[in-house]
């Protein structure tokens, strides 16, 4: 049977990142005199952090020098690597190790693909990094999703053709980014804002292993 690759997307897939990238950057906002919102955090999920930093000066209305931006990335990193210092497996998205072991236990390639370039030391702060064949980041990519390129590295990494791939995602950009690499969207969380995936699920718990089963036999 020809094997199928499974990509998972790290922030808002596996660990629910999210808020400590909200509270980096909001406090990164308060420093610069204004306010940054939650629902404006939505617009960052699956954004690299150079295009995140360029929206929040946007929603500021603050021009920044080349300089004041550089510093302002490292600034808005050092505080993320802060709250992320503690993390551990607890923080792990529900029943994320349920479905890894279940593709491991059947041999089946699993790859990391994700814009952050704090992937790794995530995944071994909460102690799934053996579950992964490859791990593409933020740091081996140029150009960020909706482009498929994260996606299209981690599948001639598990040596897989794009179209034999599954890629779990919570972003709208990470989902355009699965289907332009012609590969199988599966949303994970909203799925009226996820309306573009192939398939939709809230989390981990509603995926049964017969859906599994299904996508394995594809
Ligand atoms: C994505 C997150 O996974 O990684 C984004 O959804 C984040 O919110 C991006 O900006 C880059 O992450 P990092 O850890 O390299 O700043
Ligand atoms: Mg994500």
């Amino acid at each position: 049977m020809q094997k199928v690759g499974f990509i998972f997307d790290l922030d808002g897939v596996i660990v629910d990142t999210a808020k400590y990238h909200y509270l980096a950057w909001k406090k990164l906002a308060n420093e610069l005199g204004f306010e940054f919102t939650k629902e404006q955090n939505e617009l960052f999920k699956g954004v690299s952090r150079k295009r995140c930093l360029e929206i929040l000066l946007d929603i500021g209305n603050v021009t920044a020098t080349q300089k004041e931006f550089d510093t302002w990335m490292i600034d808005k990193n050092v505080d993320y690597l802060a709250y992320i210092e503690n993390m551990d497996a607890s923080e792990i998205l529900p029943d994320v190790p349920r479905v890894l072991a279940y593709l491991k236990e059947r041999n089946i390639p699993i790859a990391l693909g994700s814009a952050s370039k704090n992937a790794l030391p995530i995944l071994e702060k909460v102690k799934l990094l053996h579950y992964f064949d490859s791990i593409v980041d933020g740091n081996n990519v140029t150009k960020a999703k909706p482009d498929p390129e994260v996606f299209l590295i981690a599948a001639a990494n598990l040596n897989q053709n794009p179209k034999d791939c599954v890629v779990f995602e919570d972003a709208v950009a990470g989902i355009q980014a699965a289907n332009s690499a012609g590969m199988i969207s599966i949303g994970i969380g909203d799925a009226k804002v996820l309306a573009e995936a192939k398939f939709n699920f809230n989390d981990f718990t509603e995926m049964d292993s017969n859906f599994i089963d299904g996508l394995l036999r594809k």
